[in-house]
């Protein structure tokens, strides 16, 4: 019985140490998350008010929409590939009492409708992000807000913080 536990315990250490040569935007990424302080900082640069609905996508442990929805009072879905993570976000979001709020669905964020979205939250590669413009265009409101952490995107800049490399966009009118 222990050497079958010593075994699972490499394995996982193993499985933690090889996620570290995979892509952000891989479920095997490594475990990059936004901080606490960080995401109050991602919630006052885009301006979160009562009624915004957050879509984060790739939303890891869901500490951004955690913030968003205690602090800020918006509500907020997280698509989350990773089952792990998802399930932990949903675990996190329970303990801080905002399940009413927030929702947590293990799910490719490509496949997923983000219409209802007035903000949208991404920490991913420059790769993951260039993909997602199309989707968009396609589907995000004119006036949506879009913040991205590290990578930036090409779409009209609202607000930054060069320092806290977080960068705030907003979905232009159609033409
Ligand atoms: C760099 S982490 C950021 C996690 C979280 N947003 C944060 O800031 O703490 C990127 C996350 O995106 C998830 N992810 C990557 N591709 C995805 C996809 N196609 N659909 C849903 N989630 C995805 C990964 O599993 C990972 O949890």
């Amino acid at each position: 019985m222990l050497v079958l536990i010593l075994i699972l315990l490499i394995l996982v250490i193993l499985l933690f140490l090889l996620s570290m040569l995979w892509p952000p935007d891989s479920p095997w990424s490594p475990w990059w998350r936004t901080t606490p302080t960080l995401a109050r900082l991602e919630c006052k640069l885009a301006k979160i008010k009562k009624g915004d609905i957050i879509y984060d996508l790739g939303s890891g442990e869901g500490t951004a929409l955690i913030i968003a929805a205690k602090e800020f009072g918006a509500t907020g879905v997280g698509i989350e590939i990773d089952p792990f993570r998802a399930w932990y976000a949903k675990l996190a979001v329970w303990l801080a009492g905002v399940a009413d709020k927030v929702i947590i669905r293990r799910e490719n964020f490509f496949t997923v409708d983000i219409s209802k979205a007035t903000v949208v939250f991404l920490y991913l590669t420059p790769r993951a992000l260039v993909g997602l413009r199309e989707k968009f265009f396609k589907e995000l409101r004119p006036g949506t807000r879009v913040v991205t952490f590290v990578y930036q995107m090409d779409l009209p800049l609202y607000a930054k913080d060069d320092k806290a490399e977080m960068y705030v966009y907003e979905i232009p009118k159609r033409k």
